[in-house]
């Protein structure tokens, strides 16, 4: 008799039982839209937008800090306020979502494709360094599945060789880094508010910045060039990113849960690793010790082939079968960027400024080992909303993760294009 739920045994969590639901709200950031609605106050420079940005700032121990219409925005304009543009070389790490490299090919700049480390999936600061040319002007490091990049070692590069560093913080509201919040480390910390994420208005974004200058110039940029607070004696080119006033709403709202939910998926993610720690081929991704609170998007783990003694399955096979048996959607971790179903400048005639740029954004062009093994074949990952629960919850995913481990034998090879439209459904 089959023992996996994948293949009809009896699952580890009943489909009845509910995992937590992300988004949440409370009655009273229904209250709130409704005086936002009441007050005609609907555009950007309201007072809920401005509360909310000197909050948030405040929370991450940042000087400045400012609302935008998305993440991807926020990059883009990280990137122009530093006046980075065409040409110019960026170095992104090879796993992060398209946007990442979008914004910089946005600014006819050129992303430079680097692989990640093995063990915490963040940039490979070695081989960042290693990719710097005469033409290279900004380091983006990417801070994602609870982990963060060498902090450190990326600022220490940037000051020796004379570069800018961004950090992208859309995975990781309430990260500290030595307890101060991540995004106040780089040039720019960029974030996005995008509804899957921890602290989320639909969609959104932010910036934050430690120079007033800047700070100003960005404010400008979101703001169809005017100076700051609409003077319009200091004017740039620029188009409209800027957010409306309900969605600060709906943001000073999260933010009121922002650390307590941080705290509570910190502690359950630093439990389950310890249990997946224990299972045979089963290796957590490392936490770095300056981590004094980790903030989960997603949540992910590797899975040790050889250690399994397994060559005809890969990850897609493993997160199915976890997937059935908690019925949540675990999946592989991004795609790499240089095979990345939605990272193609090539589609887009106005990234064509000439043919020596042209060839150099071709994604393709990039080895990214590493990147590729944590999609094809190690990685599963899981958004946070799992590590929302209680430690019962834990224990069940950790659970899964043995069953699945201890009856590998059941998998059938066939079984991630089997099952994956069912759970993609599950996926957020
Ligand atoms: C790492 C990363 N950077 C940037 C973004 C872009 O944010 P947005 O979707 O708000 O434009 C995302 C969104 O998923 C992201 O995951």
């Amino acid at each position: 008799m089959a023992k996996l739920a994948i293949n009809g045994g009896k699952p580890v969590r009943p489909k009845s039982v509910k995992w937590p639901e992300w988004p949440i709200h409370a009655e009273s950031d229904v209250k709130l839209l409704a005086k936002i609605t009441r007050s005609n106050r609907w555009s950007y420079d309201g007072p809920v937008e401005w509360k909310f940005a000197k909050a948030f700032a405040g929370y991450h121990k940042s000087k400045y800090g400012l609302c935008c219409a998305n993440g991807t925005v926020a990059i883009q304009l990280a990137l122009e306020a530093l006046d980075i543009g065409a040409h110019d070389e960026v170095i992104v790490p090879g796993m992060t979502w398209q946007a990442t490299a979008a914004a910089c090919v946005d600014v006819n700049a050129v992303p430079v494709l680097v692989d990640v480390e093995p063990d915490t999936w963040c940039l490979d600061v070695d081989k960042a360094e290693a990719a710097i040319t005469r033409k290279t002007k900004a380091i983006i490091a990417v801070h994602l599945y609870g982990c963060m990049t060498d902090i450190a070692k990326v600022r220490r590069l940037c000051k020796k060789r004379g570069l800018y560093f961004i950090e992208d913080c859309a995975h990781q509201h309430g990260a500290f880094w030595n307890n101060k919040g991540v995004g106040t480390f780089g040039d720019v910390g960029c974030f996005s508010f995008q509804e899957s994420k921890v602290l989320s208005s639909g969609e959104g974004g932010f910036n934050m910045c430690q120079d007033k200058t800047l700070f100003e110039r960005i404010y400008s940029l979101r703001n169809c060039g005017r100076g700051w607070m609409d003077d319009m004696t200091h004017t740039v080119q620029s188009g409209n990113y800027r957010l409306t006033e309900w969605q600060a709403g709906m943001l000073l709202a999260g933010l009121s849960r922002l650390d307590k939910q941080v705290k509570n998926r910190d502690a359950n993610a630093i439990y389950l690793n310890e249990r997946l720690a224990r299972i045979p081929g089963v290796l957590p991704l490392r936490r770095r010790k300056q981590i004094t609170q980790a903030s989960y998007y997603n949540f992910a783990f590797r899975i040790d082939w050889d250690r399994l003694g397994v060559t005809r399955l890969t990850n897609a096979h493993f997160a199915a079968a976890v997937a059935a048996e908690l019925y949540a959607g675990f999946e592989p971790p991004y795609e790499p960027l240089n095979k990345c179903g939605l990272y193609k400048p090539h589609t887009k005639r106005r990234h064509k400024l000439d043919a020596a740029y042209w060839k150099q954004i071709d994604p393709k062009r990039f080895k990214l080992p590493v990147c590729t093994d944590a999609h094809d074949k190690s990685g599963v990952a899981i958004h946070h909303h799992v590590l929302m629960g209680t430690k019962k919850d834990v224990d069940q995913i950790a659970e899964a993760v043995a069953k699945v481990v201890e009856h590998i034998g059941e998998l059938r090879e066939d079984a991630p294009q089997a099952l994956r439209k069912r759970y993609r459904a599950l996926a957020v």
